[in-house]
């Protein structure tokens, strides 16, 4: 390819943490810094729709799509929080059990694509997964609340239940059996590494000239490319 030129193995990491701190709540209220009306309504939003959803995941630059291919061999996709680049790879936590786990058992390809808004990017991720060891899915479990492990460890992920109902008494019986003591990660609950082997980053630009380049990487060795958007 014409355009091939080799880079550095930390380059598209590198450029990676460039965009997700980009991206991140606080440095965008940094590019409404200068128009004061913005900042404060941004501002507003974000309390008011926090206090109504507390749950809710509003403006978070962690969630990405993450798309595996599914048992069937058409494609299945879900959304789920990057967690950080762990073992060489993007990472995420999950219930082994759940379909996107059984679908990684057979096939360990995923891709896993960001968008962020402000200002337009996305970058994509090819890849293989690994599991991630158990100390590590301890230590994210930990840092989980209690209300969110329970819900995790009380029915196992993308079985079929009969409603909320089934969900809060699984819940129930949970905090009766762990009363004042810590709830135990499940064996089947832990994270994924996704080793890339391709990235993608697309920037919008105002003159729809946008800006795509993708890193490949071929023998160990990341080579860039520029491609038509
Ligand atoms: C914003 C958001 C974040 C999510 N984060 C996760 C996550 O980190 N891990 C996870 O297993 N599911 C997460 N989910 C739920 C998944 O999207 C999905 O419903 C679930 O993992 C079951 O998918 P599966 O049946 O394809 O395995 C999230 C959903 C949303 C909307």
């Amino acid at each position: 390819m014409l355009n091939d030129k080799a880079v550095a193995a930390e380059e598209p990491f590198n450029k990676f943490l460039v965009w997700y701190s980009g991206a991140q709540t606080d440095r965008r209220r940094q590019t409404y810094k200068g128009n004061l009306l913005v900042s404060s309504v941004f501002g507003l939003v974000r309390k008011v729709m926090s206090a109504i959803f507390p749950w809710a995941n509003l403006f978070r630059p962690d969630v990405a799509t993450l798309a595996t291919i599914g048992l069937n061999g058409q494609p299945s996709a879900r959304s789920v929080l990057f967690t950080g680049i762990t073992e060489g790879g993007f990472a995420f936590y999950t219930d082994y059990d759940s379909d996107k786990g059984k679908e990684l058992d057979l096939n360990l390809s995923a891709v896993m694509l960001f968008y962020w808004a402000v200002p337009p990017r996305q970058v994509r991720i090819d890849g293989k997964v690994h599991k991630l060891s158990r100390e590590d899915a301890g230590r994210y479990w930990e840092s989980r609340s209690r209300a969110n492990q329970l819900a995790a460890a009380a029915v196992i992920q993308s079985s079929i239940i009969s409603g909320r109902e089934e969900h809060l008494e699984k819940v129930r019986q949970l905090e009766q059996l762990y009363r004042g003591k810590p709830i135990p990660c499940p064996d089947s609950w832990g994270g994924y590494s996704l080793v890339p082997e391709k990235i993608e980053f697309w920037e919008g630009k105002i003159d729809w000239l946008h800006d795509r380049e993708r890193y490949l990487l071929n023998d160990g060795n990341w080579t860039k490319i520029k491609l038509a958007p």
